[in-house]
């Protein structure tokens, strides 16, 4: 298959290239959802996949620039259909797969997708997920929907069988074989799409936001190889589901732009046990650069040293953290028990919008100091700045801000599709003349950087985001008649969700509503608790006060700040009462 030289086309880089010198390198390792039950896939045989299915979508009538939703858990078909999509020159959107019908829905629409691509069944801590009935119900309400392409896997055949790809190939794609393995790469502008992922703001709404092709892979490559050290040979494990940005750069993009080996986890960290699932892994794999969430750390540490210790682990040079703030506990236990002071931990701070690492203690001089639970040193080309609420620039140390960065950088998002209005209100007008993350951060006497939360109404639930007003939006419930959603301190998440209601009685309201809500958006959007209130705390002119809420369930009723705006005192002091009768109820349970 040759590579048209004319044009910049994007899974050329990360495929092609790498066929054309080593073609039976190992691309890609699906960990499935069975321990022990990899499937390896080489970059010739990635490539060939991709080729087929990139002829399979242009047969279907899959144009340039056409939006496709991919709706499937990671596996290396999920890769290869975003590949294609790249190849043919259209823009991916993928899905998390634990979104609801309705959630898919949205997306499907926003998006205008007329492609879905999906698969009929997954496996997810030895459960078996319908996704094929989730995306039926959610194209009943896409009108524009012209083609859905189901990927058929038979789990029950798979099970203890199944280690190379062509017999996958076999079971899947029976269609996707007849086709050629040569499919011409389209020939793309640097900054036409390359994909639309979406994330929650402080809206009801979610944004798709968009990454365009040179700056978004350039980025992804650098920040790859130079975070985390990747050499040649290294076999790079980063546990994220390919539904978020973590998991399009880190596992997808980023390390196959730089020709190496990613892992593809498709279980969760603790199925079928806390030990077997996730610290096999590097030992089995020799994985040497492992990557994720603060969540999975905490809750992993929980159980103990003994399912860390039991596996070697001497294949591991380097950890690494994102999504969220790590706390110091888990920061120190991720590097002395799991890394037995040997890897450097690399707390690393991005977005969706950044499309990549922006703040990292690596790189850095050789030897620099790592300092727990601190993202400390911007990237290459990352300036960042901080701002107070009035838009000052704090130029000195030790001082807190809102984390604003003063100059463009290739990976950044290039707009919210179809909305580039809300791109430049979230964005860029804030704070003129800077982009504005929507992250607090401190800058330590020394210089480094330490982020301390979102400051807009985002909740990051297991470094997920979650918008308060997106779950607000479909507690519809006869009983509810506003409600106000907030994070709660939680050892293992980060942040916990609250609901405060008025006017229901607790304890059925609070199952009926976490019921409501997990069918509606997605399970891990369900709040860990519900409140009933007879009134929300409101400022005169009507907004919800969610900080004096905040404060309530962080325990610091004596400390909420500002009230002057308050309409009515006499309701928060019902909110503190209500909420000590809430957690003395959960202690006798
Ligand atoms: C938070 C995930 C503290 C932050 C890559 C950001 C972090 C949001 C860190 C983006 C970190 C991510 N320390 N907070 N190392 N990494 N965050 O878009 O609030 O899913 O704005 O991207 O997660 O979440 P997103």
């Amino acid at each position: 298959c040759s590579v048209n030289d004319t044009g910049f086309s994007f899974p050329v880089n990360c495929l092609d290239r790498h066929v054309h010198v080593a073609p039976d390198k190992v691309a890609l390792i699906w960990e499935k959802d069975e321990p022990g039950e990899e499937v390896r896939v080489t970059y010739r045989e990635l490539l060939e996949l991709t080729c087929r299915l990139g002829n399979t979508l242009k047969r279907q009538g899959v144009k340039q620039g056409d939006r496709v939703t991919i709706y499937m858990p990671p596996c290396p078909l999920a890769v290869a259909s975003m590949l294609a999509c790249a190849r043919i020159g259209a823009v991916h959107a993928v899905v998390f797969a634990g979104f609801s019908a309705e959630s898919l829905a949205d997306r499907i629409r926003d998006a205008q997708s007329e492609t879905v691509i999906t698969v009929n069944q997954g496996l997810r801590g030895g459960k078996v997920i319908e996704l094929k009935k989730t995306v039926d119900q959610a194209v009943k309400q896409c009108p524009g929907v012209k083609r859905v392409l189901v990927h058929k896997q038979v789990l029950a055949q798979h099970k203890g069988g199944c280690e190379t790809l062509r017999e996958l190939l076999c079971s899947f794609l029976q269609e996707m074989m007849k086709e050629d393995t040569c499919c011409e790469p389209a020939v793309m502008d640097s900054e036409d799409m390359l994909f639309i992922l979406y994330t929650s703001g402080s809206t009801g709404k979610p944004k798709g936001l968009v990454h365009t092709q040179a700056g978004y892979l350039l980025f992804a490559a650098l920040t790859h190889k130079y975070v985390f050290d990747y050499q040649d040979r290294d076999i790079f494990g980063c546990v994220a589901d390919i539904g978020w940005i973590t998991g399009h750069t880190y596992v997808v993009y980023g390390p196959l732009c730089n020709g190496g080996t990613t892992v593809l986890f498709e279980s969760t960290p603790v199925y079928p046990n806390p030990g077997n699932s996730l610290w096999a892994v590097p030992k089995r794999l020799r994985i040497n650069q492992f990557y994720g969430a603060p969540t999975a750390i905490r809750l992993l540490l929980r159980y103990g040293n003994e399912w860390v210790k039991k596996y070697d682990r001497s294949s591991l040079k380097l950890l690494g953290s994102v999504g969220e703030p790590i706390n110091r506990e888990a920061w120190e236990w991720y590097f002395r028990v799991v890394g037995e002071t040997r890897c450097p931990v690399v707390d690393t701070w991005w977005q969706t919008e950044t499309g990549g690492i922006c703040i990292s203690p690596r790189p850095s001089n050789p030897g620099a100091e790592i300092l727990p639970g601190m993202a400390m040193r911007p990237f290459f080309g990352i300036s960042p700045c901080l701002l107070d609420d009035k838009g000052n620039i704090l130029l000195k140390n030790n001082v807190s801000g809102a984390l604003c960065i003063s100059q463009a950088w290739p990976g950044m998002a290039r707009t919210i599709y179809n909305d580039h209005k809300r791109f430049l209100e979230t964005y860029l007008i804030p704070r003129p003349g800077f982009f504005f993350t929507g992250d607090g951060v401190y800058r330590t006497s020394e210089g480094y950087y330490q982020l301390t939360g979102r400051l807009d109404d985002v909740i990051n639930i297991s470094g997920h985001r979650l918008g308060t007003a997106e779950v607000e939006n479909i507690s519809h419930h006869v009983a509810v008649a506003e409600s106000a959603v907030i994070g709660c301190p939680h050892e293992i998440k980060g942040e916990g969700k609250m609901l405060s209601f008025l006017g229901y009685t607790e304890e059925t309201l609070s199952a009926e509503l976490q019921e409501l809500i997990s069918k509606k958006m997605a399970k891990y959007a369900a709040p860990d608790y519900v409140q009933v209130t007879h009134q929300l705390p409101k400022t005169r002119s009507g907004k919800i006060m969610r900080r004096v809420l905040r404060k309530i369930v962080e325990n610091k009723a004596n400390e909420l700040g500002d009230l002057t705006t308050l309409d009515d005192y006499e309701a928060v002091q019902q909110i503190i009462t209500g909420h000590k009768h809430l957690v003395e109820r959960q202690k006798d349970n």
